[in-house]
């Protein structure tokens, strides 16, 4: 694991190599004028966005090496599976999926795996797949993901198994990208995290906080917009702590200003903001910009500033309620989100009352909320008074009840308003319905009229419920 130094230097811009792919591409041009088709990859991805926009990349290597894209890992000759590690729920998941792979290889002994992402960055879990998991090729963690073309080279030409550590500092331009999306995009504009919160893993797996140049995003932002992409969400642990240690002066308010200039139709949003760094100033642009969204993804993690502390988060409920209520005097319509950690080590019944209490104070749109999964390697694993599963699972329903109650109480008057709303293609739900997103991020559903994925409508809401609105199609 990294120290927890907390410098941040320039990163070191590394070069993709485009070298190296070509002689993947050559071998794999070669298997395919063998075989009759071109060899297939499959990425399968655990956890947040950050991991979906990693996939896309890892994706985008692949394909330029020549590999198609597998619709299922029996069809693939080459399996990326990129984990999580925030909870352990995720990692048992991974590494049971990863398990059921074996039984692919011996079925195409061509087939390469590759285990990717947060739980790969690990040094217990490294050796624990070199030594439990013989079938798998190479294991690389998030830092080095760019070096893809390079394992696969040497697992290809050689059959030797690597075991990829992690570098500090790196950021790697000019990585192809495959996005899943023709209208939807995640761009990530910083990696890492240096704020170590105790439950945290991430600052571990993911290294220092490191920025992408302005001049990069810009350019990857007016490409996406130019090629017609119309809702693009700016990534990282802690986009507030943007420009830091970047050469140009340039904070995240900057960015995002400098951003909506671009002209288009398209919606800019961002996540994930640390509450001790969200600022006026953020705020003022948000409020004054044209295609910012009125959305912010603040967690809150508890209401309870005695855990707060003990989570080293570094702001207190009232500063909390401070940028919240500023926020919302801004941008009346501003959809504020949050996450919640129930059961943290040493919560007491008081601290849980305390964080539905700010629950009700703060009356957020929606909460991602999460039982604490202690992660090896962090303070909060070592911390006394380890609340046991019945009084957490207990608290979660309690907490998610009262969400229920006040969603309902937000949308309620949602009913008989036009939403702008970015259809997303059919429900996954309810047959003949489609659904879509409008700018507080709300899920929109709709009679199926034959719109397509990616345009605009404007619905007419008549029904609201805790999760999601309904409604009609209006010109
Ligand atoms: N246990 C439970 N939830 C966690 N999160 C991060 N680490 C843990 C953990 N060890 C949650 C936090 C964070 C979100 C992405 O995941 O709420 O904001
Ligand atoms: Fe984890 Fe805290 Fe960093 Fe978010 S800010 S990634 S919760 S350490």
């Amino acid at each position: 694991m990294s120290d927890q130094g907390k410098t941040m230097k320039n990163a070191s811009a590394e070069p993709f190599s485009e070298e190296i792919c070509d002689a993947v591409l050559a071998l794999n041009r070669e298997r395919e004028a063998r075989r009759g088709h071109s060899p297939r990859c499959f990425v399968l991805t655990f956890g947040c966005q950050q991991n979906v926009a990693d996939s896309e990349k890892l994706l985008g290597m692949a394909m330029r090496m020549g590999y198609a894209r597998a619709e299922t890992p029996d069809k693939a000759d080459l399996i990326l599976v990129n984990t999580c590690a925030v909870r352990e729920h995720a990692e048992d998941r991974a590494l049971s999926i990863v398990g059921q792979y074996k039984h692919l290889k011996e079925k195409n002994p061509d087939l390469l795996i590759g285990v990717c992402g947060c739980m790969a960055a690990q040094q217990h879990r490294r050796e624990q797949l070199k030594k439990s998991y013989p079938y798998v090729d190479f294991v690389m963690g998030t830092s080095v993901l760019h070096r893809l073309p390079e394992l696969l080279l040497a697992a290809l030409s050689t059959r030797k198994r690597t075991f990829c550590s992690d570098e500090e500092n790196v950021i790697a331009e000019g990585v192809p990208i495959v996005r899943d999306s023709a209208y939807r995009a995640f761009v990530s504009i910083m990696y890492g995290c240096n704020n170590f919160c105790t439950y945290c893993i991430v600052p571990y797996v993911r290294g220092r906080e490191r920025s992408r140049a302005p001049d990069e995003i810009e350019r990857e932002v007016r490409q996406l917009v130019a090629d017609g992409c119309k809702d693009i969400t700016l990534l990282g642990q802690n986009v507030n702590s943007y420009g830091k240690g970047l050469s140009e002066k340039v904070d995240f308010a900057d960015l995002l200003a400098r951003l909506d200039k671009i002209e288009g139709d398209f919606r800019l949003r961002f996540m994930t903001s640390h509450p001790k760094d969200a600022t006026r100033r953020l705020v003022d642009v948000m409020a004054g910009g044209r295609h910012i969204a009125h959305a912010f993804h603040l967690p809150l993690q508890s209401g309870s500033d005695a855990v707060l502390e003990r989570m080293n988060r570094r702001y207190t409920t009232a500063k909390y309620l401070e940028i919240l209520d500023y926020m919302r005097e801004k941008m009346p319509d501003i959809a504020v989100t949050s996450d919640i950690i129930v059961g943290f080590p040493g919560e007491s019944e008081a601290d849980f009352e305390a964080t539905l209490k700010m629950l009700s104070r703060a009356r957020f749109d929606m909460i991602f909320s999460f039982i604490y999964s202690p992660r090896r390697g962090t303070p909060a694993a070592e911390m006394p008074d380890q609340i046991p599963r019945e009084a957490q699972s207990a608290r979660m329903g309690k907490l998610l009840s009262l969400q229920e109650e006040i969603a309902k109480e937000i949308n309620l008057p949602l009913v008989g308003t036009v939403r702008r709303v970015l259809c997303d293609g059919a429900s996954k739900t309810d047959a003949g319905m489609l659904s879509g997103r409008d700018e507080q991020n709300k899920l929109v559903f709709f009679a199926d009229d034959g719109t397509s994925a990616g345009e605009w409508v404007n619905i007419k809401i008549d029904r609201a419920a805790p999760f999601a609105l309904y409604g009609e199609k209006v010109r």
